[in-house]
């Protein structure tokens, strides 16, 4: 199933309430939510108190992206916050079986991210235990940047694994997805997409949002 996750890392932070009604209101899937700590990326954005304020206005699942270092000293705090998706990066965790197993017990679903230049092969073996894989589709750290191309090898190499194996892991791409460009990176076999500058950026982010929903059923 295809999914739309808009990210509020670029959302107007002092209108939060009003555009998360906008993109419940077009049909978002899930919601993304950037967490930064200024060291395993160069930027800083929020943390877990602020995901369990907003996990009192809205019902849409909360995939939560932690762009931090060792994130396994925080999954208890981020799964208490609300999260139903906790994705960590291969390259921020030395023991990355243990660290889904971590998310895997506390009863939500598991995610890993790859950089766009750590290989597939580095999550191999946990990719029977997870939920979804992510394709870091820029460098990790900011909104808005322009998607990388060259990634397409590794979402269509991911969607031969997933076929031939028979698992059941969503692929999710995040940075430069835009309403231009989501249908050429669905055919290499993404199907949860990561929207920020797009949707938040938008003159009008409830038609973007539906816009992106309405790509998708083409
Ligand atoms: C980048 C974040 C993305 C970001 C995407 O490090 O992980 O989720 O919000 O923003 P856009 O869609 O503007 O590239
Ligand atoms: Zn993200």
């Amino acid at each position: 199933m295809i999914k739309i996750a808009p990210s509020i890392l670029s959302a107007d932070f002092s209108n939060l309430y009003e555009q998360i009604k906008y993109i419940e209101k077009g049909g978002a899937d899930l919601i993304h939510l950037d967490i930064m700590d200024g060291v395993f990326v160069p930027n800083i954005t929020f943390g877990a108190p602020v995901i369990k304020s907003i996990r009192k206005v809205t019902d849409l699942p909360f995939d939560v992206h932690l762009m931090i270092d060792k994130p396994e000293r925080y999954i208890d705090d981020f799964v208490a916050a609300g999260a139903d998706i906790i994705t960590v990066h291969q390259e921020s965790t030395i023991h990355l079986h243990r660290t889904v197993q971590m998310i895997k017990n506390s009863g939500i679903k598991a995610a890993v991210a790859l950089n766009p230049a750590t290989p597939l092969e580095s999550i191999y073996h946990v990719l029977p235990d997870i939920d979804m894989v992510l394709i870091m589709t820029v460098n990790p750290g900011f909104g808005g940047q322009k998607l990388i191309n060259n990634m397409e090898r590794k979402v269509r190499n991911l969607r031969d694994i997933i076929n031939r194996e028979g698992l059941d892991i969503d692929i999710q791409v995040d940075g430069g997805i835009k309403l231009d460009n989501i249908n050429r990176v669905m055919d290499w076999g993404a199907n949860v997409f990561v929207a920020g500058s797009a949707v938040f950026k938008a003159d009008n982010i409830l038609e973007a949002v539906k816009e992106f929903k309405h790509i998708c059923k083409e």
